[in-house]
């Protein structure tokens, strides 16, 4: 989760800078640093630890530049040390970088083979080398990071500056943002507005797959197709900086938007990007577990509902799972070496803590799953599993949900190897297919556009139907709460194969049936579900990838087709299809998304 910076001034900009990566120091701060020209020159100073040490460098060693690019970090691949600390460099430019390079290990290995040697344990070493090896052959600045940022898989965003170029600073935002801001002759690039705040209010942001080329006069936008791109730029009042939504209508569609990059942090707690395998922040016994019980409320139960089948299909344990209102009432009986997982955003919910309670009596380990690490949940727990989605404001969870999934998801992993279940090679195969997700993320985020314009004949239901098996049944389950709590449409989410023993009966021309089916070992078995649909007129939206539109034999009314992944962890990619349905559905009925009717964020009462 690290800040970064890059500043195009008419004085030196060291110190504002510093003051810039201060106020992002939020983000991280293992280490911090800084990169500007000193007459034509690339010259860094970069520091372990909080950014106090850097600024107590750069007043023994100052640096005078008119340009420059900072970065406070927070480290995913590699240690906390002053070599791994960014701004990294070449003889031809340097950058820092936000978020996951997903195949450094492949572009790392290529560039090695054509003689580029690398000093240090992390990903973005790997984009300094991979542009200065266009600007080799001879390229343009320009042209080289245009060649460059296709290469790269992952979320991420970037700011390059270039030795010699005293008049250019390039910015990249894939997944990860980026913000620009315009000044009197100056113009800056920061992680967020609230970074910029101190310089100018009058900011532009990057849309996802953009790259931005900045010089003093101005900003040149490009698409991720390299096709020029405009972007507006707007003023920031003074008071939304802290709470800012971005170029965003509503909270609710940053925070899908933040997905790609919340989901890269909270999976750092939990895989050593380094070696790709995974480590927890604390220690459980999973061989000796006699079973395992998960309580939650609302869409963190969805999240549980789906971890489920990841406990019991990868580490062969079974998982008893029950909605925190029910689940405190039922007196239960826990068997002794059980593990009760708790998941909740806030950490706060009442049922959810009510439960913990009852678990701590009955001589459980708790485990809690939590956004907020200083919640009542994650203090009465014997062991934390962070998630790092950071501040959710929407009522709506979003980001929590897929980052309560990626938390767990991991878990799974490391509950199999710990239970003797799954080899080495399975684990880093199933690891590799987590580092995947933030990229996948950002990919399905480009189905905005046809989501927005399916949602408006969403809008004109009165009823809707979710349908899926495996994984994918919760995911409906939760794709249809999502539907009702913000657009108040009706809406049930069912198990595919359930459909024959009722639900079929509410199948007409009317109303919507919305299937979640990736091309997995289950996808003949829903397809067949889906037919029963079709051929009683229904009208049916699935969501599926390529392989699924093609094997499905039969044409919805419309497809959305994700892209290919490993099914076993789609729900986690898939979640934000269902998000945006109900988003743009709700945002298109003009209704106050954020905070929808008789609805609450924290749940604080039975
Ligand atoms: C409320 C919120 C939901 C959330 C649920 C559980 O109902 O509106 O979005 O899923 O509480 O909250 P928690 O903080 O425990 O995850």
């Amino acid at each position: 989760m690290c800040g970064i910076v890059g500043i195009l001034g008419k004085k030196a900009v060291a110190a504002r800078v510093l003051e810039a990566l201060r106020r992002l120091e939020y983000r991280g701060y293992d280490s911090a640093g800084i990169a500007t020209l000193e007459g034509g020159l690339l010259t860094r100073r970069r520091a372990q630890g909080k950014l106090r040490n850097l600024e107590i460098r750069l007043s023994n060693e100052p640096l005078d530049g008119l340009i420059g690019i900072g970065h406070t970090r927070w480290a995913t691949h590699g240690k906390p040390n002053e070599i791994n600390a960014h701004p990294h460099a070449t003889a031809k430019l340097a950058v820092v970088h936000n978020g996951i390079i997903e195949n450094f290990r492949e572009l790392r290995a290529e560039l090695q083979a054509d003689g580029y040697i690398f000093s240090t344990e992390t990903d973005t070493e790997i984009v300094a080398h991979l542009v200065t090896r266009e600007l080799d052959r001879g390229m343009t600045p320009l042209k080289a990071v245009a060649a460059s940022l296709p290469l790269l898989r992952g979320a991420f965003a970037l700011a390059f500056l270039f030795q010699g170029e005293e008049d250019l600073l390039i910015g990249a935002r894939k997944g990860s943002p980026l913000a620009v801001g315009i000044g009197d002759g100056e113009m800056y690039l920061g992680s967020d507005a609230l970074a910029l705040a101190p310089f100018t209010s009058l900011i532009a942001y990057l849309e996802e797959g953009d790259w931005v080329v900045l010089n003093r006069e101005g900003a040149t936008f490009y698409d991720k197709d390299n096709a020029p791109a405009e972007r507006r730029a707007q003023r920031v009042a003074a008071g939304a900086f802290l709470v800012d939504k971005g170029n965003h209508r509503h909270f609710m569609a940053k925070e899908i938007y933040e997905q790609p990059e919340v989901v890269g942090h909270t999976l750092t707690q939990y895989i050593d990007m380094v070696t790709g395998g995974v480590r927890l922040p604390f220690d459980i016994d999973w061989k000796g577990l006699s079973g395992l019980s998960i309580s939650a409320c609302g869409t963190a139960y969805y999240a549980g509902l789906i971890a489920k089948y990841w406990f019991e299909h990868l580490a062969r344990l079974s998982v008893e799972i029950d909605v925190a209102s029910e689940f405190r009432y039922r007196e239960a009986p826990l068997p002794a070496n059980g593990l009760a997982v708790f998941i909740s955003q806030s950490g706060e919910t009442a049922d959810t803590l009510a439960c913990l309670r009852y678990a701590l009596q009955q001589k459980q380990t708790v485990l809690s799953v939590v956004n907020v690490a200083t919640s009542t949940i994650a203090r009465e727990s014997h062991a934390v599993a962070p998630t790092l989605a950071g501040p959710e404001i929407g009522v709506a969870s979003t980001k929590g949900f897929t980052c309560q999934l990626t938390a767990l998801a991991c878990l799974a992993v490391a509950a199999a190897r710990g239970r003797g279940e799954l080899s080495m090679d399975d684990a880093t195969r199933h690891v590799q297919s987590l580092i995947a997700l933030p990229g996948l993320m950002a990919k399905a985020l480009e189905l905005e556009p046809q989501i927005e314009k399916l949602s408006r004949t969403l809008a004109k239901a009165r009823h809707a139907l979710y349908l899926g098996r495996g994984t994918s049944f919760p995911l409906a389950m939760e794709g249809a709460l999502k539907l009702k709590e913000i657009s108040y449409i009706h809406a049930e989410g069912y198990p595919a194969g359930e459909l024959k023993h009722g639900p079929i009966a509410l199948v007409d021309d009317d109303m919507p049936v919305i299937v979640v089916a990736p091309y997995d070992v289950l996808f003949e078995k829903t397809v067949s579900n889906m037919q029963e649909v079709a051929a009683r007129g229904g009208r049916v939206i699935l969501i599926t990838d390529s392989k699924g539109a093609a094997e499905c034999g039969l044409t919805p009314e419309a497809a959305i087709i994700m892209p290919e992944m490993d099914p076993l962890f789609a729900p986690i990619v898939y979640a934000l299809a269902i998000q945006m349905i109900a988003y743009h559905t709700a945002a298109f009925m003009g209704l106050d998304v954020d905070r929808p009717r008789n609805l609450a964020k924290s749940v604080t009462v039975e």
